[in-house]
């Protein structure tokens, strides 16, 4: 299996693609409607959720723009710390929501007693954050941003973009108080693209009932409507959702708990190798991403010509994202990276750097 140390799309077990060559099912009908109810009642655990969660055929993004035209009549915060929460408040602009940016430093997580200040001040329904931004790297304080906002603004909807962390990082949707939390296939759940999840809250229905121009596709009351029928409006991504079957199981029987140590003591040694090499980490210390690495280009190291080399032995990483394209590179330790993998990428680093 070739080793994409890249944060998605990342490498698929063999398994898992086999089974997307599973013959078609009609979607309507009793066997597809099963395996559809199975999927998503084990994508439930995934979420800590005992509420739904939806399977979308698009990718993250999708949902992104689904939880603004659903969530949001007049008024969002978005809290913007990197390249995919930036996005997000651009699909709020693009939408024409009423949008305050609420901008950090990309250095730095978003501090929860700022975003409270600035919720108290600002009537919003809801505030869009991003979870682990995959062009820096960094982990964002969900959990204590949530119940900040809870103190001074309980009907401020909490919308969490999880698009490279859900599945390898844990995040309790339920406990954390959060509304919607959306992901895509193809980062820490190891699925081909094409397929976005996303937890949804009940009052986060609630206030979807009341928000015009939902438009059609990603209108998540009609999406409820068919859920309830272990169904999608429009036909579903089937293929991917047999995948999805199958991963949720070997998922599972890794254990959470497992696969969440599993990654962090990932994050922790590349975290090691890097400073062993005279090269600092972007994200501070404690809001570390535990599945993508995003390192200080210091040595002024030619990423493509190291992926060249990386290549001929079966790997690859990542540049910098956006801004960060040249002063940073990425190494992803998401989906099915172990340990060992991760010792054969450093070697040959070391072999390159030596060079
Ligand atoms: C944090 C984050 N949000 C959103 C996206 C967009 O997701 P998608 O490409 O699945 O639409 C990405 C993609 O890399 C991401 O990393």
């Amino acid at each position: 299996m070739p080793r994409m140390f890249v944060p998605g799309p990342v490498d698929v077990n063999d398994e898992v693609l086999h089974a997307q060559t599973q013959p078609m099912l009609p979607h309507r009908s009793q066997e597809f409607e099963a395996i559809f109810r199975r999927a998503s009642e084990k994508a439930q655990e995934l979420f800590f959720t005992q509420q739904r969660v939806f399977l979308s055929a698009s990718s993250g993004t999708g949902l992104q723009e689904a939880a603004i035209r659903n969530l949001v009549d007049r008024r969002v915060l978005s809290c913007v710390n990197g390249a995919f929460a930036d996005r997000w408040y651009e699909v709020a602009v693009s939408n024409k929501k009423g949008v305050e940016k609420l901008a950090f430093e990309w250095e730095q997580p978003v501090d929860p007693e700022r975003v409270a200040a600035a919720v108290e001040k600002g009537k919003f329904e809801a505030l869009t954050i991003v979870h682990n931004e995959t062009s820096t790297g960094l982990q964002n304080p969900v959990k204590e941003v949530a119940a900040a906002v809870r103190t001074v603004a309980p009907d401020t909807l909490i919308l969490v973009d999880a698009v490279s962390s859900l599945g390898g990082a844990k995040i309790e949707t339920d406990a954390w108080g959060l509304d919607m939390v959306l992901t895509s296939s193809q980062k820490a759940l190891a699925l081909p693209p094409g397929l976005a999840l996303a937890a949804v809250s009940d009052r986060a229905l609630e206030k979807a009932k009341t928000v015009e121009n939902r438009g059609w596709y990603f209108d998540l009351v009609r999406m409820e409507k068919h859920r309830l029928k272990d169904s999608v409006p429009a036909t579903p991504a089937i293929s991917l959702i047999f995948a999805l079957d199958h991963q949720l199981d070997r998922i599972l029987a890794e254990g959470l708990e497992n696969r969440f140590a599993r990654h962090s003591a990932l994050a922790k040694r590349v975290n090691e190798w890097a400073e062993s090499q005279r090269l600092s980490l972007y994200a501070p210390e404690g809001f570390r991403s535990q599945t993508v690495t995003t390192v200080k280009n210091e040595r002024g190291i030619d990423v493509s010509d190291l992926n060249i080399f990386l290549k001929q032995r079966g790997m690859r990483l990542a540049n910098g994202y956006g801004p960060l394209k040249n002063d940073t590179f990425r190494i992803a330790h998401m989906g099915e990276i172990q340990m060992e993998d991760l010792e054969e990428l450093f070697a040959a680093m070391e072999e390159y750097l030596k060079q």
